[in-house]
């Protein structure tokens, strides 16, 4: 069979296809004509999401209700369809949860790896794409970031995807069948355009987009920002927000990268710009008429002044760059938000 036919018709196997970010991806891989089989344990997650893939993408993708960490279902899932890649997106991703439950986080996000990259080896898929995170560069010494900055880890949560990170090292050094994408994300925000999928946290919101689109649309009083005494041009921390659908679609470049090249990567995936909580606010009030009731509060422990991309790598390597500008990213949070204001348990 031809190359690019055997892509179209072998599936990807999304896992954590139901949350945030695998959700996107779907949506994405399946515009670019690919079959896509997610697999989830629905634990921070709706299987309602599923509906609205279906609205949007009609019958080319399966899911799987299961546990990465079951082994014995992923070997079932394999046995039963000829999966030509796999993106990897499951695991647990609080930092504050991460401290209190260290194990539960090494369980699912270590534990779950492990168990998902033994069934990979039994079924003969040795190609994969992996969401690690900008955490794992710490309190960074300088910014914009590169690729080769050392890394480290604050938190329970930072670790397990920097053991993550080593674990693939390890492997594809040790055995060259492999191919890996190391993705390491920056601040993903915004949703889908139509506003049928987006990010639907449980309880309070710790990431600053969700919160201020619950505030704007009436569920929390105001926003505490957190520290307004940082060194950066107003006080406020500084970060590198993309919109989800610029991230999905780093996904499929770096797919197409181990495909085409045969060989593995680790990449930053940010816009390379660093905006402040301040800006975030304002364009946000500008762009959806919502002006945001914020209260300054301390900084919040474990935060860094500033965090932003060097995208240089991914420029080169994927010929990939993000194309949604900051206004983008607050109308889409807004519409998702506005259309859904109890994400998906309306
Ligand atoms: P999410 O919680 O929305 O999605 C993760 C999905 O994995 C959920 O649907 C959850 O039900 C599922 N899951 C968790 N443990 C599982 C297990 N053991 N077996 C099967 N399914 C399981 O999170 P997201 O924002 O979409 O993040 C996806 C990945 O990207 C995570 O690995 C996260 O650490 C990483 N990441 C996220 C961000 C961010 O800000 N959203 C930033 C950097 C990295
Ligand atoms: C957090 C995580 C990080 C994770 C990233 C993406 C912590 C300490 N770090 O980082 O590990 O990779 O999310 O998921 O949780 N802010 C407020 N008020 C709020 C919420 C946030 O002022 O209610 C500020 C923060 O201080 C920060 C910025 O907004 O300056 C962004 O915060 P957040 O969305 O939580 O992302 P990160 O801090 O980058």
């Amino acid at each position: 069979m031809h190359e690019s036919t055997t892509r179209m018709t072998q599936p990807i196997l999304i896992t954590g296809g139901a949350g945030y970010i695998g959700s996107h991806t779907a949506v994405t891989l399946m515009e670019a004509g690919h079959r896509v089989v997610l697999v989830d344990n629905l634990c921070n997650s709706s299987a309602r999401v599923l509906d609205r893939l279906r609205r949007l993408c009609g019958d080319a993708f399966e899911f799987v209700q299961a546990d990465v960490r079951d082994g014995a279902a992923l070997d079932a899932l394999f046995e039963h369809r000829t999966i030509a890649s796999v993106i990897h997106f499951a695991g647990l991703k609080a930092v504050g949860e991460s401290v209190a439950q260290p194990l539960r986080y090494f369980d699912h996000n270590v534990g779950g790896t492990i168990s998902l990259l033994q069934a990979m080896e039994r079924a003969g898929v040795r190609r994969l794409v992996f969401s690690s995170s900008a955490t794992v560069y710490g309190d960074p010494a300088s910014v914009p970031i590169p690729e080769t900055a050392p890394l480290t880890a604050t938190n329970p949560y930072g670790r397990t995807k920097l053991v993550c990170e080593d674990l693939l090292r390890e492997l594809t050094h040790a055995d060259a069948r492999w191919q890996v994408a190391i993705l390491r994300y920056f601040n993903p925000v915004g949703a889908h355009e139509s506003g049928l999928i987006g990010e639907a946290p449980s309880g309070v919101p710790n990431n600053l987009m969700p919160y201020i689109t619950q505030v704007a649309v009436g569920q929390r009083d105001a926003l505490n920002i957190f520290g307004n005494d940082w060194p950066t041009p107003d006080g406020t921390g500084v970060r590198d927000y993309i919109h989800v659908m610029d991230l999905a679609r780093g996904h499929l470049a770096a797919l197409r990268y181990l495909e085409r090249e045969q060989k593995s990567l680790t990449v930053n995936l940010g816009t390379g710009t660093g905006v402040s909580v301040q800006q975030l606010v304002d364009t946000f009030a500008r762009v959806t008429g919502h002006p945001i009731a914020h209260r300054h509060v301390a900084r919040r422990p474990g935060d860094v002044a500033a965090c932003w991309a060097d995208t240089t790598l991914a420029r080169k390597l994927l010929g990939w760059q993000a194309e949604h500008d900051l206004a983008r990213m607050c109308e889409d949070a807004w519409r998702w938000q506005a259309m859904n204001p109890g994400g998906y348990e309306d």
